[in-house]
């Protein structure tokens, strides 16, 4: 089997002269039915006036919600977006690849950052180090909230007391939340994100809620499953209205929002204050707008081939502009590509594609065999790039397409 020439490259290498995230949000937001200017969170009132403003945010999804990935979201209607979640022991240690977990990218209005651990005295340093960060770099605005990851159901994380063990441990989540507050002057809202339990019947989520409620969180993040189901099953609406019935402060619904009907009903459903869409953003940045103007009672323009081909050459080349890991831009082929016709062939294809170009001139070629001109999806640099590369030789053999 042939083997293109750049195979080893793991990484997008942007160049000197490439354009900015911002300048690539100009210039392809409008193609893909997305807003090129990114709202920032809203900063009037109280915590809960705050998400009431607008309640769909991007939750914290690890090896997705990169910086390429959030501008998406918040290109697409997003109030806020979470950060991959970020060790506190990594913060202790930091180098340049946990940095580029907390930094926000230039173009995006402003973060929460997630953090996960189990000793209250790194939590207390970590929260100190990325506000000295962002102070430092001039930031500070874009801080939004600190949330504390006691969710993540991975063994090798809950094996270290980390993640969702905490929800065994009241009175070290407690402590968590005191330490991060502390840690951050109490200058911000400190958040934290859960699950109902750890494993079916062992339900704690209300009680558990309640401790954090009076350790001080702004708000507390409620994923309606078991940690031991991880994704399977289906995310108990109801467990997390019984949260909602428990606390005074705002909850955050999470769960199988996975369109923006499922989401307005997850929030309607539970009676909570605002909610996380996650899976259901793969392919699909406009949930959060959608959601929105089903909320108002609008039902929102279905998204054309055209858009989603836009959106996801958009989307390569936020990651290309970001020196995102290549795999990255594979996940997004079978997330935009889907229900198209010939879909799997296409992604079949893009499992040979190594380079923002060899990327741009797929989606340039599924644009012409749905009967669309490739300069109504990508502009500029863009089409350019798509114009002038050459296929794989891979993906030559499948060239019924072109
Ligand atoms: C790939 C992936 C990574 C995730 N990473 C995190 C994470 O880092 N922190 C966190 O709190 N939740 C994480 N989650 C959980 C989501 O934020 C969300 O609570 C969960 O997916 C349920 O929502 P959904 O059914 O709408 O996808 C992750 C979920 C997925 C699918």
């Amino acid at each position: 089997m042939a083997v293109h020439a750049q195979t080893a490259e793991k990484h997008f290498h942007p160049t000197q002269d490439a354009p900015s995230t911002s300048q690539l949000l100009a210039q392809g937001a409008v193609a893909a039915g997305l807003s090129a200017t990114l709202a920032p969170f809203s900063a009037n009132g109280s915590w809960e006036q705050r998400l009431a403003a607008n309640p769909y945010l991007m939750a914290p999804m690890a090896g997705v919600s990169d910086q390429a990935y959030r501008l998406m979201a918040r290109a697409g209607g997003a109030a806020c977006a979470v950060s991959e979640m970020v060790s506190v022991a990594g913060i202790h240690y930091a180098n340049e690849k946990t940095w580029q977990l907390v930094d926000p990218n230039p173009a995006e209005p402003d973060l929460i950052v997630q953090l996960f651990g189990s000793d209250p005295e790194q939590f207390y340093e970590a929260a100190k180090r990325v506000i000295d960060r962002y102070e430092s770099r001039g930031w500070l605005q874009k801080l939004v909230a600190i949330d504390i990851n006691m969710a993540c159901p991975v063994p090798k994380v809950v094996r270290k007391g980390e993640g969702s063990a905490l929800l065994d441990d009241p009175a070290r989540a407690a402590d968590i939340v005191r330490s991060v507050r502390e840690g951050s002057d109490y200058s911000l809202p400190v958040t934290a994100k859960i699950r109902i339990g750890r494993k079916q019947h062992d339900y704690v989520a209300p009680a558990f809620a309640k401790a954090l409620e009076r350790a001080g969180v702004s708000s507390v993040a409620v994923h309606g499953r078991f940690a031991n189901q991880f994704y399977t099953g289906t995310s108990d609406a109801n467990a997390i209205a019984q949260v909602v019935s428990a606390v005074s402060i705002p909850v955050i619904a999470s769960g199988d929002a996975l369109s923006a009907a499922q989401a307005v009903q997850l929030k309607e459903s539970t009676g909570a204050a605002a909610v996380f869409c996650a899976r259901g953003t793969y392919g699909n940045p406009w949930i959060f707008a959608d959601a929105r103007s089903l909320g108002a009672g609008c039902t929102p323009a279905p998204h054309t081939t055209a858009q989603r081909l836009a959106a996801f050459a958009l989307h390569v080349q936020l990651l290309s502009a970001t020196g995102a890991h290549i795999a990255r831009a594979r996940s997004l082929a079978g997330w935009y590509l889907k229900g198209m016709p010939e879909a799997a062939s296409w992604r079949e294809r893009a499992m040979h594609c190594v380079g923002v170009s060899d990327y741009l001139h797929l989606i340039a070629q599924v644009a012409q065999a749905n009967a669309l001109d490739p300069a109504s999806v990508m502009v500029g640099e863009a089409l350019q790039l798509a114009q002038e590369t050459s296929v794989t030789p891979g993906a030559e053999k499948h060239s019924h397409h072109a």
